[in-house]
C-alpha cells in the first residue's frame, strides 16, 4: 500500500461571494422548505407503514425536514430476503467493476450531491458548515475512494504458485453468504456510508439502518448509489426502531455480520443475542463495532500550552462534544493550571453558539431530546456536587433548539462521574494533578474507564512521549502525541479502538475490507 493512487479530497471553504456558498445556500433552502418524504426501500419497491416518524432541525425543533416510516418485523424479514438473494448476482459482478462504481460514486458526492448531502448533515445533525464539509463532503468520498483503492490492492496478491504450468493457486474474494446488517450513528454521515457500502463494495448484500436523526443524510447516499447503478436490492433502506431491528435481525440464520456504530449497551445487546443464537447461524456473524469513548488529553509539564488549549477547545467543543472521538477528560500539571485555565476560559468565552446555517457559528445544538436531557443532568450534578467547579459554561435552553453552552468544569474526585462517564456533549472535565504524582496521574487515565478508543498527550520533553506513548499503549486505538484526539483522516490514520471502545476494526485503513469478505483460496491443477 505505498503508492497511493488516491487523494483525500480538498475541503471546500464557503468564502463570501463563492459560488460553493451561494449552492450551499440554494441546498439549504430547499431542505428547510421542504418536509421530504423517505420511504423503506427493499428492492425496487417502496413501503411506507403507519409508524410514521419525522425528522427535525435539533436548532428548530418544530421544524420538520424529513417524514419517514418504521419498519415492522415483517418488513425486516422481508429486506433480510430480499437482500440475501440480491448479493448472489451481485457477487459475481467482479470486484473491478463494483470499484468503477464506487469511484464514480465518489465523483458524484463530490460534485452534484455535494451541496444535498451538506445541507441534509447540517441542518438535519446540526453541524456547522465547517463540520458537515469534513463529515458529509470529504470524509465520505475518502471512504468510497479509499476502500476501493483498498479492494483493488488486495486483487493484486497472489498467493505462490511454484510451478505455474502444473498448478496454479489464487484467491478469490467472496461476499458472506445471508446479509449484514449496518446500524449507523446520527453523529456522521459518512460513517453511514461506509457502515453500508463497504460491505456492499466487497460483495455483500446489507440492510442500511439509519439513525432516526440523521435519515435524509442517509438517504441521499442510498440515491447517489441509485444513480450510478447498484442494482435494487443489494443495499436496502430501513429505518426501524433499534430493539424492533435488532431482534429481528439476529433471529435471522441468515445474518453473516453487523455493521454497528453506537453505544455500548446496545452492542452488548446485541452481541449477546448472537451468542445465545450461535448454533442457530449459518456462519459465525461478524461483528463489528465502533462504541465511543472517554476520551483524554494528558498534559505534561512540559507541554506547550497554546497547542494545548487550542486542541483541547477543538476536541472537546467541536459538533458540541459529539464525535465519539472528543476529549472529554484532561489531566493538567499544577504548575501549568493557571495559564491553561486562563487561555481556555478565553477562548471559550470567544465560541458563538448558533444555528449550523451562521457560518461565524462554532457549535450549534446538540441532537435531540434525550441527549439535551442526558447532557443537562451531567452539568447538574457539576454544579451540585460538592468538590466541582464549573469555571466556564453550565448554561443550557431548549425553548426553540437544543442548545447547550460549551461548559469546562474543574473536579476534585479523579473518579467522579464527570472523568469517567461518557458524557456526548460540550462538557470538558479537567482534573489538576501534583507535579510530582505524574505517575498516579496516568495510571487514572489507564484504569479510571472501561473505553480505550482516543487519547493524546501533550509534552516537548521527548522522553517523557516516548515514556507516556509505551505506558499508555492500550488506553487508545488512535493516539496522538501533541495534538488532539478527534480529526482523524480516512487513509492517514485508520480509526477504531479497543476495550469497550470496539472492536478496533481501523475504518478507513486497509484491513476494514478484509472484513466483509470470505476469501477463497483455489488450487487448479493443469
Ligand atoms: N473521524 C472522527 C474523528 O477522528 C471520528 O474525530
Amino acid at each position: 500500500f505505498k503508492d497511493f493512487k488516491v487523494k483525500n479530497e480538498p475541503i471546500l471553504e464557503y468564502l463570501k461571494g463563492s459560488k460553493e456558498r451561494k449552492e450551499l445556500e440554494a441546498a439549504l433552502k430547499n431542505v428547510a422548505s421542504n418536509c421530504e418524504d423517505v420511504p423503506i426501500v427493499i428492492g425496487d419497491e417502496e413501503i411506507r407503514t403507519k409508524e410514521v416518524k419525522y425528522q427535525v432541525m435539533p436548532h428548530d425543533h418544530q421544524h420538520k425536514i424529513a417524514k419517514f416510516y418504521y419498519a415492522t418485523p415483517e418488513v425486516v424479514q422481508k429486506a433480510i430476503k430480499v437482500a440475501s438473494e440480491a448479493r448472489i448476482e451481485w457477487d459475481k459482478v467482479p470486484l473491478e467493476d463494483r470499484i468503477d462504481m464506487w469511484m464514480r460514486a465518489a465523483d458524484l458526492m463530490a460534485t452534484k450531491y455535494r451541496m444535498a448531502l451538506n445541507a441534509a448533515t447540517m441542518l438535519g445533525q446540526s453541524k456547522t458548515v465547517v463540520q458537515a464539509e469534513i463529515d458529509s463532503a470529504a470524509e465520505l468520498i475518502d471512504f468510497f475512494r479509499f476502500n476501493a483503492f483498498f479492494a483493488k490492492e488486495l486483487l493484486k496478491y497472489d498467493p505462490i504458485s511454484e510451478n505455474p504450468s502444473v498448478t496454479r493457486n489464487s484467491m478469490r474474494y467472496r461476499g458472506l453468504e445471508g446479509f449484514i446488517a449496518a446500524v449507523a450513528p446520527f453523529n456522521f454521515t459518512a460513517i453511514g456510508g461506509n457502515l453500508s457500502y463497504t460491505p456492499a463494495l466487497m460483495g455483500n448484500g446489507v440492510l442500511f439502518k439509519p439513525s432516526d436523526t440523521a435519515v435524509l443524510s442517509c438517504f441521499t447516499i442510498f440515491k447517489v448509489m441509485k444513480e450510478v447503478g447498484i442494482p435494487p436490492g443489494v443495499v436496502n433502506f430501513i429505518p426501524c426502531d433499534g430493539p424492533v431491528f435488532g431482534d429481528t435481525i439476529t433471529n435471522s440464520p441468515l445474518l453473516a455480520g453487523i455493521n454497528f456504530t453506537g453505544s455500548v449497551p446496545t452492542f452488548l445487546r446485541l452481541w449477546t443475542q448472537v451468542g445465545q443464537k450461535i448454533a442457530k447461524y449459518r456462519n459465525f456473524p461478524r461483528l463489528i463495532g465502533e462504541c465511543g469513548g472517554k476520551n483524554y488529553h494528558f498534559i505534561h509539564k512540559s507541554a506547550d500550552v497554546e497547542s494545548v488549549v487550542n486542541g483541547t477547545i477543538r476536541s472537546a467543543f467541536e459538533y458540541c462534544g459529539q464525535k465519539c472521538s472528543a476529549c472529554s477528560r484532561m489531566y493538567v500539571p499544577r504548575s501549568l493550571w493557571p495559564s491553561i485555565k486562563e487561555q481556555l476560559l478565553e477562548l471559550r468565552n470567544k465560541l458563538k453558539v448558533g444555528p449550523p446555517t451562521e457560518y461565524d457559528s462554532f457549535m450549534s445544538a446538540v441532537i435531540d431530546d434525550k441527549a439535551f436531557e442526558r447532557i443537562r443532568g451531567y452539568i447538574d450534578h457539576a454544579k451540585n456536587m460538592s468538590g466541582n467547579k464549573v469555571i466556564g459554561g453550565g448554561q443550557y435552553d431548549n425553548r426553540q433548539g437544543y442548545f447547550v453552552q460549551p461548559t469546562i468544569v474543574e473536579v476534585s474526585d479523579p473518579r467522579d462521574r464527570l472523568m469517567t462517564e461518557e458524557i456526548f456533549g460540550p462538557i470538558l472535565s479537567v482534573y489538576v494533578y501534583e507535579d510530582g504524582a505524574v505517575e498516579e496521574a496516568m495510571s487514572l487515565v489507564k484504569e479510571s474507564t472501561p473505553f480505550g478508543l482516543t487519547g493524546a498527550v501533550f509534552a516537548q520533553d521527548q522522553k517523557f512521549l516516548e515514556y507516556a506513548a509505551e505506558n499508555l499503549k492500550m488506553t487508545a486505538g488512535n493516539f496522538y502525541l501533541n495534538d488532539k484526539s478527534t480529526g482523524s483522516v480516512v487513509g492517514q490514520q485508520p480509526f477504531g479502538g479497543g476495550r469497550h471502545s470496539g472492536t478496533n476494526d481501523k475504518a478507513g485503513g486497509p484491513h476494514y475490507v478484509l472484513r466483509w469478505t470470505s476469501p477463497q483460496a483455489i488450487k487448479e491443477t493443469f
